[in-house]
C-alpha cells in the first residue's frame, strides 16, 4: 500500500528514475519464490543473519535436500509454511549497479486476486512465470488479464524449469508462441520471453551454458533495460499534482504541497485547479534548501501561486492547457475484494487520491471471466470478481482515465460501516450527467408546510422480522396520530410492493433497491410535512443508514420491532415461515436470508413481551419527546 492508497504510486527515493517496481506472478508451483530467492542470493542481497536463518530453515523445512531452499527466503509468513502456500504479498528490495528494484511477490491462488491487484497496481513490470513442463495455464491467462486491467505495461515471460525439459528450444518456442498469441488477443503488450532455470540460476545473472540457442538478454539484463523507465514518458504529460496539504503558517503565505504524479512544473507556469476550474500562475517552488526552478514527476513539491485561490486537500493542480476532466458519473472496472458482495444501489465511499466521496454503483454492466476472457451477465460481484459498472458520486471529482494515469484514474471503495477497503477500481470514462440539473430554489418549503400542518414531520422506520408486528403497530400508531389531528402516511412493505416496487423480488439486490425507494419516497413525504411511518423488514444496516443520512438530524426514528425468530415463526400469520421451511419460498428473512439488527435504534420494542398497543404508545411518546407532535 502507498500513501495514495493501493492504486497510487509514491516517490521512494531521492533518485526515483532509478527505481523499478515489479511484481512476480504465475501459478502455484511455477517457482516464483525460488526465483526471487536465487536472484537475491546471487546479487549478494541477503544479509548474513538471514542467510544463516535460511540455512537452518532449509534443513528444517526445505524441499531441496541439503541445498538451500530459496523459496523459504520469500515465504515470510509462518502460517504459509505450515500450509505450504503463500497467503499475502511480500515486498523485497534489491539493487544492481544500474537500478534499484522493489519486488512484490504475490500468491498464485485464484482466491488471492485482491493481493495481486493491489501489488500490480503500482508495478511497472511483471515477471510472469510458467513451468516449461506445463506451458500456459488458466492461472497464466488469469494473471495476464489482471495485469492488463491494472495497466502493467511490461511483461517478462520466464519459462522456468528448463532443466526439466532437457533445455529444449522447441518447448520454449512453442510456449512463447502460444503466450504471444494470447497476449495480443487481450491487448497486452508483447512480452519479452526468457527461458530460465530459477533453481540452478541459468539465465538469471549468468548466461546459461545449457541453452546456447538462446540469444536474448538474461533476466537481470532485461530488468536493467533503459526502455523500462517510464519516468521520462510520464514527465512529458500535462502536470497533475494532487494537493496533499495546504500550508498556512501565517496569513502572508499559502503553500500547496503534494507529489507530482504526471508532468513537471516551474515558476511562471499557468495552472488550473480542479474541480473548481480556478486558474493562476505558479510563483515559487519552495524547498528547505532554497527555491527550486523546476520539479518533475515523482517528486514532492510545495508551490505558491500568484493569486489567492480557494484550494483544499484533495484538489488537483493541473496544467492550465490540459486540465483533468471533472465528472460525477463514470464507467469503471471494479475488482471486488470483500466477502460481502457488491450490491448495485448500495452506498459506498470512494477514495481517489486524497479525496473521499459517497458513491453508488448505479448499474452493473457485466462481469469479466478472467480465465476465458468473456463477459458474463451479473447481478452482484463476489470476492475476487471483476466487473464493469456505472458509478455515481455524491460530488463531482477531477480524474483522468486510468489507462492514461493510474494515480488520477485509480480509486478504492470503502465500506461505510467497517471502513475497510472492499474494491479497487479503474475509471474508464465520464458518462453524461443523468440530466442537466439546476434546482430552482423553492419558496414554499418544509417549514412553511409544517406551519400549515400544525405539527412536525419525521420518518418513523419500523424494522424487524416478518411476523414481528411492524404493520400492526404502525397501523395502531397511525390511528392514534390521526385521532390527534396529525397528517400521516403509512408505507407498508406489503402494500408498496404491489405498486411502486412491484418489479422487485427478495434477492439481496432487490431488497437494497426496495429499501432505497422507501427511503427516497419517505423523504419526499417528510418534506411535504407528513409524519411518515415505514413498516418493512428492511434487513440491511447499510440501507437503513442511507435512509437516516437522507434526513435532517432528529427526523429519522429507527424502531426495532424485535422478536425471537422462534416466536415470529410460531405466530406465522401468513403461513410464510412454513412455506420457507418447506423450501417453497427462497430468500426468506431469518431462514435463508440475513436480518441485521440495528445497533442503536431510537427505540427497541420487544414484541414478544409488549402488546402492539403498548408499542404504539411508546412510539407516540417518543414523537412527543422529540417535539414532532
Ligand atoms: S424488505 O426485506 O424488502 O424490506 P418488505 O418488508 O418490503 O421486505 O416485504 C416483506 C413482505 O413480503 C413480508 O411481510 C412477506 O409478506 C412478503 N414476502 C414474500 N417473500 C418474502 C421473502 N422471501 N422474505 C421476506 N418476506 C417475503
Amino acid at each position: 500500500m502507498t500513501a495514495n492508497g493501493p492504486m497510487g504510486t509514491q516517490a521512494v527515493d531521492a533518485a526515483p528514475q532509478s527505481v523499478l517496481r515489479l511484481i512476480t506472478c504465475g501459478s502455484v508451483d511455477d517457482g516464483k519464490s525460488t526465483l526471487m530467492g536465487r536472484l537475491l542470493y546471487e546479487l549478494d542481497a541477503i544479509p548474513e543473519d538471514q542467510l544463516a536463518a535460511l540455512k537452518a530453515d532449509s534443513r528444517r523445512w526445505g524441499t531441496q535436500g541439503a541445498a538451500l531452499d530459496f523459496a523459504l527466503l520469500l515465504d515470510g509468513l509462518s502460517a504459509e509454511r505450515e500450509q505450504g502456500i503463500t497467503i499475502d504479498v511480500s515486498y523485497r528490495y534489491f539493487a544492481t549497479a544500474r537500478r534499484k528494484f522493489i519486488v512484490a511477490d504475490t500468491p498464485g491462488h485464484e482466491q488471492y486476486t485482491r493481493n495481486m491487484v493491489t501489488a500490480a497496481s503500482t508495478a511497472q513490470l511483471a515477471v510472469l512465470l510458467v513451468d516449461a513442463r506445463q506451458g500456459v495455464q488458466t492461472q497464466t491467462r488469469r494473471h495476464s488479464q489482471l495485469l492488463r486491467l491494472v495497466g502493467v505495461r511490461h511483461v517478462l515471460l520466464l519459462i522456468n524449469k528448463m532443466d526439466l525439459v532437457g533445455w529444449s528450444e522447441a518447448v520454449a518456442a512453442r510456449i512463447a508462441a502460444e503466450y504471444g498469441d494470447f497476449a495480443a488477443r487481450i491487448g497486452l503488450a508483447a512480452p519479452q520471453v526468457i527461458p530460465v532455470s530459477a533453481l540452478r540460476g541459468d539465465n538469471l545473472l549468468r548466461r546459461s551454458g545449457a541453452m546456447d540457442w538462446y540469444r536474448g538478454p538474461t533476466l537481470i539484463e532485461a530488468l536493467e533495460d533503459d526502455r523500462l523507465d517510464d519516468g521520462a514518458a510520464r514527465g512529458q504529460t500535462p502536470l497533475r499534482l494532487p494537493v496533499q496539504w495546504v500550508c498556512r503558517p501565517h496569513s502572508d503565505f499559502r503553500g500547496y504541497a503534494g507529489l507530482i504524479v504526471a508532468g513537471s512544473v516551474k515558476p511562471g507556469d499557468a495552472i488550473c485547479v480542479q474541480p473548481s476550474g480556478q486558474e493562476a500562475r505558479v510563483q515559487r517552488l519552495v524547498s528547505p534548501g532554497g527555491d527550486r526552478d523546476h520539479a518533475g514527476v515523482d517528486e514532492s513539491v510545495m508551490l505558491t501561486l500568484d493569486r489567492e485561490l480557494d484550494i483544499s486537500r484533495g484538489d488537483l493542480i493541473c496544467a492550465a492547457e490540459a486540465p483533468a476532466a471533472v465528472a460525477e458519473r463514470f464507467e469503471c472496472s471494479l475488482v471486488w475484494m470483500a466477502e460481502e458482495p457488491l450490491l448495485p444501489g448500495r452506498s459506498y465511499l470512494l477514495k481517489l487520491g486524497a479525496r473521499t466521496v459517497g458513491a453508488q454503483v448505479a448499474e452493473l454492466h457485466h462481469r469479466l471471466d478472467v480465465g476465458g476472457g468473456q463477459t458474463l451477465a451479473a447481478e452482484a460481484l463476489g470476492l475476487n470478481e471483476i466487473g464493469v459498472c456505472t458509478l455515481v458520486l455524491d460530488r463531482a471529482l477531477p480524474f483522468d482515465p486510468y489507462a492514461e494515469n493510474r494515480d488520477t484514474g485509480g480509486f478504492i471503495l470503502i465500506d461505510r460501516l467497517s471502513q475497510s477497503t472492499i474494491a479497487a477500481g479503474m475509471l474508464h470514462r465520464a458518462l453524461a450527467p443523468a440530466r442537466d440539473l439546476h434546482p430552482q430554489r423553492l419558496s414554499v418549503d418544509r417549514a412553511a408546510r409544517q406551519q400549515l400542518m400544525g405539527h412536525g414531520s419525521a420518518l418513523v422506520w419500523l424494522t424487524g422480522l416478518s411476523g414481528a408486528g411492524k404493520s400492526t403497530i404502525a397501523n395502531l400508531l397511525e390511528q392514534r396520530l390521526h385521532a390527534q389531528g396529525c397528517h400521516t402516511y403509512l408505507l407498508d412493505g406489503d402494500h408498496v410492493r404491489r405498486g411502486l416496487c412491484k418489479d422487485l423480488g427478495f434477492s439481496h439486490v432487490d431488497r437494497v433497491e426496495n429499501i432505497r425507494r422507501l427511503a427516497e419516497v419517505g423523504r419526499l413525504m417528510v418534506d411535504a410535512g407528513l409524519i411518515v411511518l415505514v413498516a418493512a423488514i428492511s434487513p440491511f444496516r447499510a440501507e437503513r443508514r442511507l435512509a437516516r443520512e437522507l434526513m435532517e438530524p432528529g427526523r429519522f426514528l429507527e424502531i426495532h420491532v424485535d422478536v425471537p425468530l422462534a416466536v415470529a415463526e410460531a405466530r406465522d400469520p401468513k403461513g410464510l415461515y412454513r412455506k420457507a421451511r418447506r423450501g417453497e419460498l427462497p430468500n426468506f428473512t431469518g431462514i435463508d436470508s440475513p436480518y441485521e439488527a440495528p445497533d442503536q435504534p431510537e427505540l427497541r420494542i420487544d414484541s414478544s413481551r409488549q402488546s402492539a398497543q403498548e408499542a404504539a404508545q411508546q412510539i407516540h411518546e417518543l414523537l412527543r419527546r422529540q417535539n414532532i407532535v
